[in-house]
Order: C-alpha cells, then sequence, then structure tokens
C-alpha cells in the first residue's frame, strides 16, 4: 500500500508489481476519494493499461516480446513467427504457423476497387497519408469481416497481409509505375520485395540476405510497449472502433519525426551533413545548441537510458548486408563517425543519449533500394503485429473501459458573452 496525504486527509492506495518487478501506484480511486487527479505531461510516469505483450528494461537495455529476448527472435525467428507470438501469445507449432502463413496468402490482395482511390491522391502526397487512408479503406471493403462474430484471426490476417499489398500500390502509384499483384508462393517479405521492385516484363530478383534484412527490420519494429502509436491504437480501440480504424490512427502517430518519422530524419540529416562537406562535428555541435531546432535524429529515447538493443542487432545487420551487396555507403561512414563522437561527448553521456534502432535501419534500407519517403512505411509494416495484439487485448478485456483522461484547466475562469456591436 502507498499512501498519501491531501489537505491533511491520508489516502491508502493500492501497489501493483508487475511479473518483471515494475511497481505502480493504483490511482484509480483518488479523484473519487478526494478530488485530486495527478498532472503527468508526456506521461513518463504513468502507467495506461496493464500489458503481457512487451516488456521493456530501458535502464538495462532490455527489450523482450511474450517474454522472449529479442536477440534470440532476431538470430532464430521470422516476421510472421514473431508476429504470431505477439498477436497469439505462444510461439506456433508448424501446423499452427503454416496456417497463419496461408492465411496471410488468401487475403494478401485488395478489392479491384480500392485501386480507383489510389487516383485520388496527387503524386506527391506522403505514403503514410495513403497508407493511413487506405487502411481505413480497406476495413470498408469488405465489412463482414468487422462483424464482431468474424473470427478475429481473419480481421488480423488481412491487415497484416494487405498492409504491405497497400504500401508496394502506393510507392508504385507514386512513380507513375504500373501495380504489380502478389504473388502466393512467395513468403510474406519476399512478396512485398516483388511488389515494390518487380516489372510486367521482369521479375525482380529476390536477394536472400536482403529478404532476411528487411525482414530482421520489420521483426525488431513488431512491438514496443506503450509508445505514442500503440498507445494511440488503444486509445482509438477503447472506444470499440473497429481494427482497420485503430491501425490507421497508429499509423497517423507513427508518421512524425518523433516516432517512425525519425529513420527518414535520419537518412535526410546524413545527407545534408555529407552534401555540406561536414565530417559530422559541426553538426553535432548544432544539435547541442536548442535553440539550432537540430537534434541528432536516431539518438534518444524515451524509455531507453542505455543503448537500444534493437540498434546493436541492426548496426551488425547494416555491416552484413552492405559487404554482401559489395556496397560502400558514405552515410554510413558519416553515422559511424557521428555515433563515435556523440557516445564520447559529455552532453550525450549527462543526458543518456545512445542511438535508437532508427539510426541504422535506413542504412539497411536505403541498400535495398527503399525510397526514403517510404522508410517510415516499413515502420508501419513492421509495428502492426504490435497494434493488432494490442487491440486485441482491449477487445478481450471485459472490464475494459474508455480511454478519457483529465485535464487540469488553466483557461479564463467564467466570464460574459459580449454581443458583436459592443466589443472593442
Ligand atoms: N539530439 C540532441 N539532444 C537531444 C536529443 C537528440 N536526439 N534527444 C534529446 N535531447 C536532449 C533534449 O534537448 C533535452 O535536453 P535538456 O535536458 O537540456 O532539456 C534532453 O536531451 C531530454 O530530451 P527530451 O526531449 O525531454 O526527451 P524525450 O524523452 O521527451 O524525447 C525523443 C525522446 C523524442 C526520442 C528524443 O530523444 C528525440 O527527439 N530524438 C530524436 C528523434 C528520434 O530519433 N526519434 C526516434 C525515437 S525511437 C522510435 O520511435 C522508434
Amino acid at each position: 500500500m502507498a499512501s498519501i496525504e491531501l489537505d491533511g486527509k491520508k489516502y491508502e492506495l493500492p501497489v501493483i508489481v508487475g511479473t518483471e518487478g515494475e511497481k505502480a501506484i493504483d490511482i484509480t480511486s483518488l479523484r473519487d476519494n478526494s478530488g485530486y487527479i495527478t498532472l503527468d505531461d508526456g506521461y513518463s510516469n504513468t502507467g495506461s493499461c496493464i500489458s503481457n505483450i512487451t516488456f521493456i528494461d530501458g535502464e538495462e537495455g532490455i527489450l523482450r516480446y511474450r517474454g522472449i529476448p529479442i536477440e534470440q527472435l532476431a538470430d532464430n525467428s521470422t516476421f510472421i513467427e514473431t508476429a504470431y507470438l505477439l498477436i497469439w501469445g505462444k510461439l506456433p507449432t508448424k501446423q499452427e504457423l503454416a496456417d497463419f502463413s496461408a492465411l496471410l496468402t488468401k487475403n494478401e490482395m485488395l478489392h479491384e476497387d480500392m485501386k480507383f482511390h489510389y487516383e485520388g491522391f496527387p503524386t506527391h502526397a506522403h505514403p503514410m497519408a495513403i497508407l493511413s487512408s487506405m487502411i481505413n479503406a480497406a476495413g470498408c471493403f469488405i465489412p463482414e469481416v468487422l462483424e464482431p462474430n468474424e473470427l478475429f484471426v481473419i480481421q488480423a490476417a488481412r491487415l497484416m497481409s494487405q498492409v504491405r499489398t497497400i504500401a508496394a500500390f502506393s510507392y508504385r502509384k507514386t512513380l507513375g509505375l504500373p501495380i504489380i499483384y502478389p504473388k502466393p508462393s512467395y513468403k510474406y517479405t519476399a512478396n512485398f520485395l516483388h511488389m515494390m521492385f518487380s516489372e510486367p516484363y521482369q521479375d525482380y530478383d529476390v536477394i536472400p540476405e536482403v529478404v532476411r534484412a528487411l525482414d530482421l527490420i520489420f521483426l525488431l519494429h513488431a512491438d514496443h510497449e506503450q509508445n505514442c502509436s500503440t498507445a494511440t491504437v488503444r486509445m482509438v480501440a477503447s472506444s470499440q472502433a473497429n481494427l482497420f480504424a485503430s491501425a490507421a490512427a497508429g499509423v497517423c502517430a507513427l508518421w512524425g519525426p518523433r516516432h517512425g518519422g525519425a529513420n527518414q530524419a535520419v537518412l535526410e540529416m546524413l545527407g545534408q551533413i555529407h552534401k555540406s562537406g561536414d565530417n559530422g562535428s559541426k553538426f553535432l555541435e548544432q544539435t547541442k545548441d536548442k535553440h539550432s531546432g537540430k537534434r541528432l535524429m536516431g539518438f534518444g529515447h524515451r524509455v531507453y537510458k542505455h543503448y537500444d538493443p534493437r540498434a546493436t542487432i541492426i548496426k551488425k545487420k547494416c555491416d552484413e548486408l552492405l559487404a554482401v551487396l559489395k556496397k560502400k555507403d558514405p552515410l554510413l561512414d558519416i553515422a559511424k563517425r557521428l555515433e563515435e563522437a556523440a557516445l564520447s561527448d559529455p552532453f550525450f553521456i549527462e543526458r543518456k543519449l545512445y542511438p535508437n534502432v532508427d539510426f541504422y535501419s535506413g542504412i539497411i534500407m536505403r541498400a535495398i533500394g527503399i525510397p526514403l519517403n517510404m522508410f517510415t512505411v516499413m515502420f508501419a509494416i513492421g509495428r502492426m503485429p504490435g497494434w493488432i495484439a494490442n487491440f486485441k487485448e482491449i477487445m478481450d478485456n471485459p472490464e475494459g473501459r474508455i480511454s478519457r483522461p483529465r485535464q487540469v484547466y488553466n483557461g479564463p475562469t467564467e466570464n460574459n458573452y459580449i454581443p458583436l456591436e459592443m466589443r472593442g
């Protein structure tokens, strides 16, 4: 029990301890009993839910999906197997995995009429805007799939599979290229690359190392507990909005440069540094001045106050892939120089700013040929299982309530309406 004294009166509040020893003070009854609420701008100290999906220890640099360390999944699993783990809470048997794969294949095609929606977007539309709109639209095309009695597994498979088709189609559309339909014989990630890069007259050469690298990027992004976009998905789902609407909202929340948009911002930053002839040191100095409006993108994290474990994995994969593709990338050299300099700079050390997953993922995507404005879309494809798992957790909770925070009002106190002719 915790106790708090307010206006001379003592209130007892239950303490909740999670399976990994995380402690929380349950304030559910605080306002009813005392009239007080808590205020926590940015939610750094507020647990919005009890969840069984993902565990992060930001101080120790630990990330586990359903208890399994991210390093083990990165070494041994695939994105689809990991998606199953996240959504259904256990690793699938061979049969379960085969069934889920088959369901993904069965649901990979968009309704033909959805193609007309693409015509409505200007060619310069950001693919994240298209993705969010089209995910919501996909829900309208098959209304029966959203009926509460429809099997959730079909909804989940449809969303996971179609998000990849929508993303590839939007890329082709923005370049004025013909749409490439999915190939049922390909696995999830190879199929995505095929839809992105094949031509009607020539199939894309699917290189296993490239497939593995992109699959790893998806897997590493698959969930990350209550971040901005996942919290958004849960918030929307709490109103009992459907899975597609909730995921579309997640895409919008992910878009910003302080969240999923950071991978695009990192590459833009590295490109600008390269173009200016700076070796990174001038730019690094600017990021330390708050008034410069610049940050070292791909550095820092709300939760990790140590190395982001995903960054370690991705950095290694980045080196391996560039070696296989026999590519040298000057931006990778700048990234490594920046990282080295920042990690020994007191400004970054004092604020516990370390590279996050986005610092190196963009270099891999660039090497694969994925255009810059599609980087955040890759993040969204990867995060889909996490959003689905969190949506399911909300829907499976019979005691769940609508998310509705309070506020401390600080505007004008009561005053009277002044008729227009009497206003000065
Ligand atoms: N470069 C320079 N300074 C930074 C950076 C950075 N990347 N990140 C934080 N700081 C500084 C802040 O200026 C602040 O300094 P102060 O203590 O002197 O005021 C201090 O570090 C704390 O920063 P906050 O913004 O309060 O930290 P917060 O936890 O709110 O933000 C965030 C975390 C948004 C990730 C931030 O570190 C950032 O903007 N990083 C760059 C963008 C990025 O890489 N985002 C990806 C996040 S990971 C993901 O979504 C997959």
